[in-house]
């Protein structure tokens, strides 16, 4: 079948020949040939239908080609394409101004990039001015960005071969449950997570620390959802040393958890949110920083160094307007509450029922399993090459990060599509029940 006047073929071998993928080995890439979507599919040039398990990289929470944000981006696009930053237009002050309502507490004034990486990097900058301190502290289990600060910021495995990155990042270990790192049991934890960051604070100098940065839910590395006490305890030790707190919400934010933010979930105000993917749904790039009326104020007599060519851009704030319009008019935190309490209940049903399946952790639409070969050594099955084959194969489409499959699909969907999913997935996992020892 064609594509235009391009065959699948022909659409993978340009790709690959003139365009570098992203983490990978060039010559080691299988990439879709995507031609068209719609609500929670997409197809390739095939014709193949995939069900978008992932919401593409984590970001599609309304959907693809939602009607009302395509008619946004047009009109926007017909309008006013683009502006310098200096000056002030319609969507990026509205945006603005529905930022200040959306996010918790006393968080008013936003700083526009254009991706995640991006607001963390300008994050960082305003949290060195703000408290003339230079450090910043993360978690080993963490992804923030591959840009020079936030792949610093970086606990997991991709900082190292960028080393060596920004000086002053300082990285403490995570609520991970199902492995705890001290080597508790939920029934013994004693929140060795929370006082161990304490810890680290006296070693490092509180004075040095401008901030604290965590993910509201840790995405990529694993799902992990932490202990209910885990952020408001963080909160206080901040307050403790005036530490500023950050949430990384750019994958945890916009619904994904069923809350605007992952941190409403445990009704915590930080003194930063950092965002981008579900703040346009994907449709344009934009990132965002979120902070204190009382950090703003500190800029009306200083001056904010920091600036891009994009700030604010015009079609991507139009579009982040109608995107979190849609998040309200189509009722997508509920969704997200309800589709995800089913979710919930089904992945247990599916540990339950396949050995190789070790845990499984779920907030909202934000879930994922963990597969292992032995569910007493926990020794992990990695990497989850031939479950990925089946999944293709049988038209599910996600993302797994060593032995952790994810199940983060747009909010919008319905019971039943999610269960047409997780039968994908029940299946492919005899695979790895195949692979069990022990
Ligand atoms: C928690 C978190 N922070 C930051 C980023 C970086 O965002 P971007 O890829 O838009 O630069 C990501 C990307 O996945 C992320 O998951």
């Amino acid at each position: 079948m064609t594509t235009g006047k391009l065959t699948s073929q022909e659409i993978i071998a340009m790709n690959r020949e003139y365009t570098f993928f992203s983490w990978s080995v060039q010559n080691q890439t299988v990439p879709i040939p995507m031609v068209k979507a719609e609500g929670i599919y997409f197809w390739d040039a095939d014709g193949k239908r995939y069900l978008d398990f992932s919401s593409q990289l984590m970001n599609m929470n309304i959907g693809h080609q939602h009607p009302k944000v395509i008619k946004a981006i047009q009109d926007q696009a017909a309008t006013l394409a683009f502006a310098h930053p200096g000056v002030a237009t319609i969507p990026r002050g509205l945006l603005g101004k529905k930022l200040a309502e959306v996010t918790p507490g006393n968080l008013k004034k936003t700083f526009f990039a254009l991706g995640g990486a991006e607001a963390n990097e300008n994050a960082i900058k305003i949290a060195r001015f703000y408290t003339g301190r230079n450090k910043i502290l993360a978690r080993y289990r963490s992804y923030h960005g591959a840009t020079h600060g936030a792949i610093a910021l970086t606990g997991d495995y991709r900082r190292l071969p960028v080393e060596p990155t920004m000086p002053g990042a300082v990285h403490f270990l995570d609520p991970y449950c199902y492995r705890c790192p001290f080597g508790w049991t939920i029934e013994t934890c004693h929140r060795e997570c929370i006082n161990h960051v304490e810890e680290i604070i006296g070693y490092e100098g509180p004075d040095k620390i401008a901030a604290i940065i965590m993910e509201g839910v840790t995405g990529s590395n694993g799902l992990l959802v932490p202990p209910d006490d885990y952020w408001p305890r963080i909160r206080q030790i901040c307050d403790k040393y005036g530490i500023l707190l950050i949430s990384d919400e750019v994958m945890s934010g916009w619904g994904r958890t069923g809350q605007w933010f992952a941190v409403d979930n445990w009704g915590v105000t930080p003194d930063i949110i950092t965002t981008a993917k579900g703040i346009t749904s994907g449709y344009v790039p934009l990132g965002a920083v979120i902070v204190t009326d009382k950090i703003a104020d500190f800029f009306e007599d200083k001056m904010l160094w920091a600036g891009l060519t994009y700030n604010g851009h015009p079609l991507a704030c139009a579009t982040a307007v109608a995107t979190i319009e849609v998040y309200e008019e189509d009722g997508l935190l509920e969704n997200a509450r309800k589709v995800g309490k089913h979710l919930g209940q089904q992945l247990e049903a599916i540990k339950a029922k396949h050995p190789s399946v070790g845990d499984v952790r779920y907030i909202g639409l934000f879930s994922a399993l963990e597969i292992v070969k032995n569910r007493k050594t926990k020794e992990p099955i990695d990497p989850l090459t031939a479950v990925q084959k089946v999944l293709r194969a049988e038209g599910l489409f996600t993302f797994n990060f060593h032995n952790i499959l994810f199940v983060v699909p747009p909010l919008c969907i319905t019971e039943m599509q999610l269960d047409e999913g997780l039968a994908i997935i029940d299946k492919a996992l005899g695979v790895t029940d195949a692979m069990v020892e022990g």
